[in-house]
Parts: structure tokens; C-alpha cells; sequence
């Protein structure tokens, strides 16, 4: 079976890439409009939010250089592990990253990949507000349309998605996916055979 037959494209659009990408941009001038003049700390959450992370970053550094008051954008990497297969569970693991503790006082801007029931970022955020962080703002690229959410939003959003487990463009099922250039959601054939 190729990995083309175990996955399909979930947006009819057939440029998802290019889509994202735009998408991407209009929030990177989003959030210059809220956080610019400020040195930003954007902070990664790995791994599936890499993809996104690179490529909104290049559009913040941009606009940033284009303007006459560039500010420095330093980055931060934190990782967190909520997943088996395809179900969150309850146990939010942050195993990696710097300390929380140098964000004190700094304007974070924490990069997501997607937020399906809310509890990592709810978690994340709690951690992160005991080191007193200026001012927080959280950006994710997917946000699931789900009865499991907690009623968290992000502060910024790229897309609103159906229910289904997703994969491409960093987001993984079981380390499987990443390199996808494109996002699809995942069949049961495939995650019966990628299965842990
Ligand atoms: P939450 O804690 O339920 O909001 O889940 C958020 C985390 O679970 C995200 O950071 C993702 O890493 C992972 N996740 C949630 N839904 C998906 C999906 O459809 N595909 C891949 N990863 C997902
Ligand atoms: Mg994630």
C-alpha cells in the first residue's frame, strides 16, 4: 500500500500548500499588527508545529525588516506529547525546551500546530504563566471543530477543521506523516497499519 493510497487530501482545494501558505501570511501580519514594537519570543511547540513555525516566521521576519522600527524576534522551542494513535490523552507531557523561567517579562507568541480538546495550550499556558510573561499570545494553524473541546481559542487562527485525525505538514500520527507537504485526514486503513 503507498502512503498516497492510506491518506486523502481534505481540502478540495487541490494547492493546500499554497493555501496554507497565504493563510500563514495574512497571520503574520495579524500578529505584527498586535505585538510589533515589542521584542517578540516566538515559541515553537514540537514537534508538529514546526512546519508551520518556519514558514510563519519568515513572513513575521519580513515584515519586521520592512519596517523602520525592527525589533528583535528571537525564537524558543518547547516540546509537549498528549497522543497515542489517533486519541489525546490526559496526560499533557512538556519533556524538552528551555527554561520557562528566562519568559519573564518577554512577549510570547506560542506556535501550535493544531488544537483538538484545548488541554495541551491550557496546560502550556498555566506552566508558562508561572514564569510572568509580559503578555502571551497563542497561534495555531488548525483548530479542531470537535464536541471534545474545552472551550479554548487561541488568540489567532488559521483554519477551523472537522473532527477527524489530520496529517502533513509536521502533524504526525505515531511519528508517521511529518514530511507530507500537504494536509489530509488519515483513513482507518492506515491507522490500523501504523498503529503502536
Ligand atoms: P489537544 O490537547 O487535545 O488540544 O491536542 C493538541 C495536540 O494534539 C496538538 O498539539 C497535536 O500535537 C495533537 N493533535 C491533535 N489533533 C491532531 C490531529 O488531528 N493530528 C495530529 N496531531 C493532533
Ligand atoms: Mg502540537
Amino acid at each position: 500500500m503507498t502512503r498516497e493510497a492510506t491518506t486523502w487530501t481534505f481540502f478540495a482545494c487541490p494547492d493546500i500548500t499554497r493555501r496554507i501558505w497565504t493563510r500563514t501570511e495574512r497571520l503574520a501580519r495579524d500578529i505584527v499588527r498586535d505585538m510589533g514594537g515589542h521584542h517578540i519570543v516566538a515559541l515553537c511547540v514540537l514537534k508538529g508545529g514546526y512546519k508551520f513555525f518556519a514558514d510563519l516566521l519568515d513572513y513575521i521576519k519580513t515584515l519586521n525588516q520592512n519596517n523602520d522600527k525592527s525589533v528583535p524576534l528571537t525564537v524558543d522551542f518547547i516540546r509537549v506529547k498528549s497522543y497515542c494513535n489517533d486519541k489525546s490523552t490526559n496526560n499533557v507531557k512538556v519533556i524538552g525546551g528551555d527554561e520557562l523561567s528566562s519568559l519573564t517579562g518577554k512577549h510570547v507568541l506560542i506556535v501550535e500546530d493544531i488544537v483538538e480538546t484545548g488541554r495541551t495550550m491550557q496546560t502550556l499556558l498555566s506552566l508558562l504563566n508561572e514564569s510572568r510573561p509580559k503578555m502571551v499570545k497563542v497561534v495555531s494553524l488548525l483548530v479542531k471543530r470537535t464536541p471534545k473541546s474545552s472551550g479554548y481559542r487561541p488568540d489567532y487562527i488559521g483554519f477551523e477543521v472537522p473532527d477527524a485525525f489530520l496529517v502533513g505538514y509536521a502533524l504526525d500520527y505515531n511519528e508517521y506523516f511529518r514530511d507530507l507537504s500537504h494536509i489530509c485526514i488519515l483513513n482507518d486503513e492506515a491507522k490500523e497499519k501504523y498503529k503502536v
